[in-house]
């Protein structure tokens, strides 16, 4: 199979491929992938060379060099990771959500119908459910909750979730969609929450908790999320949605105490900042579907992830360093000379 992976140099799109390309040898993988801000060829050093992985530097909302790109390479895959996805970006600048999370993925849609694409699959997220309440633990999103959106952010997911299911409806486009709780584990961004307090904490600087710290995420490590997209493509029924979560629901503030706690730091770094507009109250996934269906099983509970990905932080600093000094960002042009000249 020829499989086109977007968004292959971001968090979660780079564990994927890593964990694909190694598992599936008779497979070739293409990496297409903007490198904006959140993209990091340097993560990839592993399987750059391999003889089934290639990479692509493209835009998804770029409609003639997505067409030209289908077209040559006849995909029998898509997944589909590309986005921008932080919240508070969002907040500051809805206008890059709405070209690339909507509008790139109708480009990609429509390119998959063109060329006949077999599967198309969409990563989204829990977040299209907007948020449950704190003090009813009684509750959680299955894949019928009604899609309820907070932030631009999520309001750009939700879209193209829709988008991707009208296509399944109306052109027989044979699409999945997985709706995904937070996940955390090696080469997460550090603006996001986990990598943030891990960086921050062993630098002994301020760690910026917002409001009191009692919004509940539901964490899964990203090799869990993995192994359940590469259920989904395989064995998943098309048309379908299917909710990723391992039952890790934590309060902010018990994440960064437990952070602080294994880095043998003191709770006086905490620091209470102005709380996130809108800010979500709790996500929990309810995960029987996929689990019922597929035989999907995490291996990492959050005890044991948070362990292994602290554990990576330590051994892996010049990779969040040269993130945050900007020196990833010249990766690509030291390491692909001969495509810029
Ligand atoms: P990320 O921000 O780390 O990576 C996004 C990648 O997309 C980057 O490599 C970036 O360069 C690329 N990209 C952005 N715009 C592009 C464009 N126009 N064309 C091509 N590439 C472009 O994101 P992530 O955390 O790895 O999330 C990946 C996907 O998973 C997103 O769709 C997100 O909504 C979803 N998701 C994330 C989480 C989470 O906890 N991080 C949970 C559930 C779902
Ligand atoms: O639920 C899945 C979503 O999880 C994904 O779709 C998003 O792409 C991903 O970014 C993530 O969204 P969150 O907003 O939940 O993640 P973030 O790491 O930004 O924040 C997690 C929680 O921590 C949230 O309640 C806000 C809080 N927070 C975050 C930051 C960055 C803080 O208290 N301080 C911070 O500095």
């Amino acid at each position: 199979m020829k499989i086109c992976v977007t968004g292959g140099a971001g968090f979660i799109g780079s564990n994927f491929l890593h964990y694909m390309v190694e598992t599936y040898p008779q497979d070739t993988f293409i990496n297409l992938d903007l490198l904006t801000y959140a993209g990091n060829l340097e993560t990839l050093k592993d399987i750059e060379n391999k003889p089934n992985y290639s990479f692509v530097k493209g835009d998804i909302a770029d409609r003639e060099f997505i067409y030209d790109l289908f077209e040559k390479e006849k995909f029998d895959l898509v997944v589909n990771f590309a986005a921008e996805s932080h919240v508070d970006r969002s907040i500051t600048n809805p206008d890059i959500f709405v070209r690339t999370n909507i509008m790139g993925t109708q480009v990609l849609l429509d390119a998959s119908r063109k060329t006949n694409v077999g599967r198309f699959h969409q990563v989204s997220t829990d977040e299209v459910y907007g948020d449950l309440p704190l003090e009813r633990k009684d509750l959680f999103f299955t894949e019928d909750t009604p899609l309820h959106t907070s932030s631009p952010y999520s309001a750009s997911k939700a879209s193209a979730d829709l988008l991707v299911q009208s296509y399944f409806r109306t052109f027989k486009l044979p699409v999945t969609i997985s709706r995904c709780s937070n996940n955390y584990g090696p080469y997460h961004f550090p603006e996001k929450l986990i990598p943030l307090m891990i960086s921050r904490a062993l630098a002994d600087e301020k760690l910026p908790v917002y409001g009191l710290g009692e919004n509940v995420r539901d964490w899964l490590h990203v090799y869990d999320h993995c192994t359940a997209i590469d259920l989904i493509i395989r064995k998943g029924r098309v048309g379908e949605v299917y909710n990723i979560g391992g039952h890790n629901e934590r309060t902010n503030l018990e994440v960064v105490k437990t952070i602080l706690r294994e880095l043998h730091k003191p709770e006086t770094l905490i620091n209470y900042v102005t709380d996130r507009a809108g800010h979500d109250l709790r996500y929990a996934i309810d995960p029987r579907k996929i689990e019922s269906e597929l035989g999907w099983k995490p291996v990492y509970n959050f005890d044991s992830g948070i362990r292994q990905t602290i554990q990576w932080y330590i051994e892996n600093k010049v990779w969040w360093q040269h993130i945050l000094s900007g020196d990833y960002q010249s990766y690509f042009d030291r390491q692909y000379m001969e495509l810029n000249k």
